[in-house]
């Protein structure tokens, strides 16, 4: 296992949408192995395969709670129905969200409530999530990713300006920028 560098917004992988896993084999194993560890070191709450630079329908969370969900897993290839997304203003305070491809920065978003995602595990056995909160936010912001999406492309104004000169006075926003957890120091 390795801890593997976290490409930042501009790297083309995180602004295409990803392949189906379609190989099950122990490169899948190594790969979700490493995201694990990656996530873990950042640390994060979840990854994408394409914030290592691997365009593939995979994403790890961790995100524990008391709840009877499996709290931290990988899901592969899946699939998300979302709730109902309010019209109301973001608020700062609790819609706040971050990104490991965008590190160190926060603005608010409003997500859907509740969400339903399938996918595989490892094992190739079916999985279904009903999540609701910040556990259906973090499973929509790392289903965005495989669609080549990234949260600051959803902010509504001010946050999207805002969010735009920060990518911009951080020299981000172009191919060849990383990071690497447990080198560098992001406060992320
Ligand atoms: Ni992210």
């Amino acid at each position: 296992m390795s801890i593997r560098s976290i490409v930042i917004t501009g790297e083309p992988v995180l602004h295409n949408r990803t392949l189906e896993v379609t190989n099950w084999g122990k490169e899948l194993r190594q790969l979700v192995a490493d995201m694990f560890e990656t996530m873990d070191e950042a640390p994060g709450v979840g990854l994408a395969a394409p914030q290592i630079g691997v365009a593939l329908r995979v994403f790890t969370y961790d995100y524990p709670d008391e709840s009877d969900n499996p709290r931290r897993g990988v899901i592969i290839n899946p699939t998300l129905e979302v709730g109902p997304i309010s019209n109301e203003e973001p608020d700062e305070e609790t819609d706040s969200e971050g990104c490991l491809s965008v590190p160190g920065e926060r603005f608010p978003l409003k997500r859907a409530d509740n969400v339903r995602v399938t996918g595989f595990d490892l094992d190739k056995n079916p999985i279904q999530i009903d999540a609701d909160g910040w556990f259906a936010r973090i499973m929509q912001h790392e289903f965005d990713h495989l669609e080549g999406m990234l949260y600051v492309d959803r902010l509504v104004e001010p946050y999207a300006s805002m969010a735009s000169a920060a990518i911009e006075e951080f020299g981000w926003g172009k191919p060849g920028c990383s990071w690497l957890p447990g080198r560098d120091d992001i406060d992320a």
